[in-house]
């Protein structure tokens, strides 16, 4: 598929008002997507758990403008947990610019968006990937009223390909429990422009596999994502990064098939390690880690050693530490995280998921 397959075409119908409500997670990455080209294009592609409780509601009401002149404009309000937030606006105004293309009847309506988290704000988790890929189902349920024929695939694609544009890991969070972004040859139907549902077998082992957060610094980042991203520009070491990220997929294929967690443990872990040492030699260079966070990977790995728990952990772009353990080993490692982890919380902080299905249209 190209960008053209997401043009819209013409409208069967106009409802004047109507509205829609979507509930859509966070998601983690195994292979990390550090480094885009324009339009939010990876420079590598990129696997993730969908998870199930970090998530974002919005709501989408829309009614049909009557004044014509207003229809050369985006004209919305914003609410985030109830209140009215004029600050959020510029980034929703920026997406909405970056989708018109595909979504031009966005302009005819006037729009009501309503938005909160299931995790706490300024958590540090980030909310860009649950949040843009919950409004950009939103705007897909206006699109299915205008076309009501759309299939339930185009649908999804399109919502992945919408939300991509919002934020680009936020294409990874439409369905589950396992999503690949990004071309790669030797997985057959994946796209830089959409996540799809990973097309080979997850052995029983990843079933329900756990995902304990540890909100380890819950303050606004030093560097954005995006600039971060950027740095990958002439980082000296890229080319090579990207090669991996391709070469970690093929080993990880292996690993999802027969259910290897040693192998699993140690490409889920360079991973975070390389993503994290790519922005200590990036120009400028810049440390998303704490001191409690290295604390944190310590311990796992005494505690993995020791107990031979196939423990793991990752990172995004930030100082949390994702937990991640088959679930037959929860009451274990949720007693280790609370005897020795959550000290190197702030507040002692953490939030429980697991491995999820992707959104869902309440
Ligand atoms: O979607 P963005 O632009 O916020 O980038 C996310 C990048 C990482 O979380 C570090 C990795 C990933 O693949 O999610």
């Amino acid at each position: 598929m190209t960008e053209k397959d997401f043009q819209f075409k013409a409208a069967q119908q106009m409802p004047e008002t109507g509205s829609a409500t979507w509930q859509s997670p966070s998601n983690i990455a195994l292979v990390k997507y550090w480094g885009k080209k324009d339009h939010q294009i990876p420079a590598n592609p990129s696997l993730s758990f969908t998870l199930n409780s970090c998530k974002t509601t919005t709501s989408l009401e829309f009614q049909k403008k009557t004044d014509r002149k207003l229809s050369n404009t985006f004209d919305f309000e914003f609410y985030f947990e109830g209140k009215k937030k004029e600050d959020f606006k510029p980034k929703i105004e920026t997406f909405f610019k970056r989708i018109e293309e595909f979504c031009p009847y966005l302009k005819n309506y006037k729009l009501v968006i309503k938005s909160e988290n299931s995790f706490p704000h300024s958590s540090g988790i980030a909310s860009s990937a649950s949040g843009m890929s919950a409004l950009a189902l939103c705007v897909m349920s206006l699109e299915k009223e205008l076309n009501p024929d759309i299939s339930e695939k185009y649908f999804n694609k399109k919502a992945s390909f919408l939300a991509r544009l919002g934020s680009g890991s936020a294409c990874r969070s439409i369905e589950g429990p396992l999503i690949a972004w990004g071309t790669h040859k030797n997985i057959e139907g994946s796209s830089d422009l959409f996540g799809i549902k990973y097309p080979f077998v997850m052995h029983e082992v990843f079933n329900n596999y756990q995902d304990t957060i540890l909100l380890v610094d819950k303050g606004q980042k030093q560097v954005s994502s995006s600039v971060g991203h950027n740095l990958m520009y002439g980082h000296p070491f890229a080319d090579a990064r990207f090669e991996q990220a391709h070469t970690n997929l093929d080993k990880l294929q292996q690993v999802f098939e027969n259910g290897d967690l040693e192998n699993f443990i140690s490409i889920v872990e360079s991973e975070a390690l390389t993503l994290h040492s790519m922005m200590m030699s990036s120009n400028p260079y810049f440390i998303l880690m704490k001191p409690n966070t290295l604390e944190i990977i310590n311990k796992i790995w005494e505690y993995r050693e020791a107990s031979k728990v196939p423990v793991c952990f990752t990172l995004d772009a930030g100082a949390n530490v994702h937990v991640l353990y088959p679930n037959q080993y929860k009451e274990e490692v949720l007693e280790f995280i609370k005897n020795e982890l959550i000290r190197f919380c702030e507040h002692e902080q953490y939030l429980c998921d697991e491995i999820g299905k992707g959104a869902k249209k309440l």
